[in-house]
Formats: C-alpha cells, structure tokens, sequence
C-alpha cells in the first residue's frame, strides 16, 4: 500500500507514520528525516538544504523530487510505503504520480492529519527528537523514561533548530499557503481523507488504521 500523510507542522505525521510502518510492515520516508540525514553528514544536499531548513523555508522542488525519486528507486520500496513530508505543494505531487507512473504504480490513500494551532504550537515546542533512529517524545505528551535519552534505542534526545517561535511561523504560513491545492488535487482524485489529529495519538493511529483497511483504499496488495 501507498500512503501520503498531509498535515500542518506538529500535526503528527511523523509520530503516526513510525507507528504505522510497523503495523502495515511498510517503509516509513520522511523528507524531513532524509534531509537532516543529510545536513549532519555535511552532504553537497545538506549544505544546499540547510539554509532553507533553518529558516522554514520549502528546499527547492527539484532538490527534494530528486532525493525522493532515488529513495522511490531502491528495492526496499516494493513492499509499500508511508510518505511523511513530501509532497509539499502541487508541483510536487504531480511529480511524484509521474516517478510513481513509470513504474505502473499510484498512491492509494492520503491522508489528511488536520490539527488546531492551539495544539500544534504545544506539540513543537516541547518535541524531543532521538538522534540516533528519530524517534519522537514529547516533554509532556510522550517523555522518555529516562530525561533525554531515547526509550526505543537509548540515543541522545535534542530539540530540532527549527523548532523556535520564528521558524514555526514561517513553517506554518508556507503550509498554509502550499495546503489548498494540494489538498484540491488529491480529492479531485477521490483519495483525500481527513482525520482530527488533536486527540491522542494510538487514538487517531486507530482512525487511519480504519482508513487503510476500507476496501476503496486498501491498494492492489490489499491488507
Ligand atoms: P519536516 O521534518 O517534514 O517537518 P514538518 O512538516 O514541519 O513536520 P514536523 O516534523 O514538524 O511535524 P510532524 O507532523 O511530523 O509532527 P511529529 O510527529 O514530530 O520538514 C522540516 C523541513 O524540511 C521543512 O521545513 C523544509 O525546510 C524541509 N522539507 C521537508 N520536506 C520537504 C519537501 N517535501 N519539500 C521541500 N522542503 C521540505 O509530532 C510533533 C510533536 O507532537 C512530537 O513531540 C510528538 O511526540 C507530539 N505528538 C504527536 N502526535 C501527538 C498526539 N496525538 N498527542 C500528543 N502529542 C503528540
């Protein structure tokens, strides 16, 4: 099965996707996660994406399409796979039906994790990210065991740069503006659906689990 989760910064995709994964034995890509793979490892990538990331800017299109599609290329990715982060806007959904078409494959289901500022703006303030596998806790909603250690592999928790008040406005402002269409594209596809992301988290996992399962979705490899 093929999966695209849509949602505002601190919506929850990424704490859902990792979860998801696992239940469906399907790959978790986050663009996210892929690029500050790469701006740790100081990659030619990383260098051109941190600017962007660091100000809450989209990374140019053909930047991302590119690492994605090589990512779409290896072998692991037959099995199915839970896009976290991309596509971000129109452009991009559309290249990825074309890198998804040329291999005679389609998304299946999106998913829409629809979240209130209230929440989101709790959410990214207290976020823990693991650096050693991404795990994410949160200082209220998810703590560690054990303070900034990581529960799955006892990695060092940190707070991501882009999580600070000024970058989290420019990250919502350009969700905003990038949601519309996006959102416009995959319903006129009838694959859009909307799930409330306010309440807890096994909560709504339990939602999108319904979603996969519902035979209009369920993809050609069924569940
Ligand atoms: P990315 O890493 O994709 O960030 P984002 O979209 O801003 O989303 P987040 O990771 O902040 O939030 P999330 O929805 O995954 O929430 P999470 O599960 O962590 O992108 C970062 C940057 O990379 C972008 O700004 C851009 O520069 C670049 N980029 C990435 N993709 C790109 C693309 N396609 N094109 C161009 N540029 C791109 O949860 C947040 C917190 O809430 C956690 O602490 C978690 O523990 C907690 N939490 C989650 N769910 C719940 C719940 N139900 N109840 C209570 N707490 C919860």
């Amino acid at each position: 099965m093929k999966i695209v989760l849509l949602g505002p910064p601190g919506a929850g995709k990424g704490t859902q996707a990792k979860v998801l994964a696992k239940e469906l034995q399907i790959l978790h890509i986050s663009t996210g996660d892929l690029l500050r793979q790469n701006v740790s490892a100081a990659t030619v990538l990383g260098k051109q994406a941190k600017d962007y990331m660091d100000k809450g800017m989209l990374v140019p299109d053909e930047l991302v399409t590119q690492m994605v599609n090589k990512r779409l290329q290896q072998d692991d990715v037959k099995k199915g796979f839970i896009l976290d982060g991309y596509p971000r806007n129109l452009s991009q959904a559309k290249a990825l039906d074309v890198m998804l078409e040329e291999k005679g494959e389609k998304i299946d289901l999106v998913v829409y994790l629809d979240a209130t500022a209230k929440v989101i703006l709790q959410r990214l303030s207290g976020r823990l990210v693991c650096k050693s596998c991404g795990m994410n806790f949160h200082v209220i909603n998810m703590p560690p065991k054990t303070a900034m250690v990581c529960d799955n592999c006892a990695g060092k928790l940190y707070q991501r740069s882009d999580d600070n008040s000024a970058t989290i406005k420019k990250r919502l402002a350009v969700y905003s503006k990038e949601v519309k269409d996006l959102a416009s594209y995959y319903q006129r596809e009838n694959k859009l659906q909307q799930v409330s992301a306010d309440e807890d988290a096994p909560v709504v996992l339990e939602k999108i689990i319904k979603l996969t399962r519902h035979p209009a979705f369920a993809g050609d490899h069924g569940l």
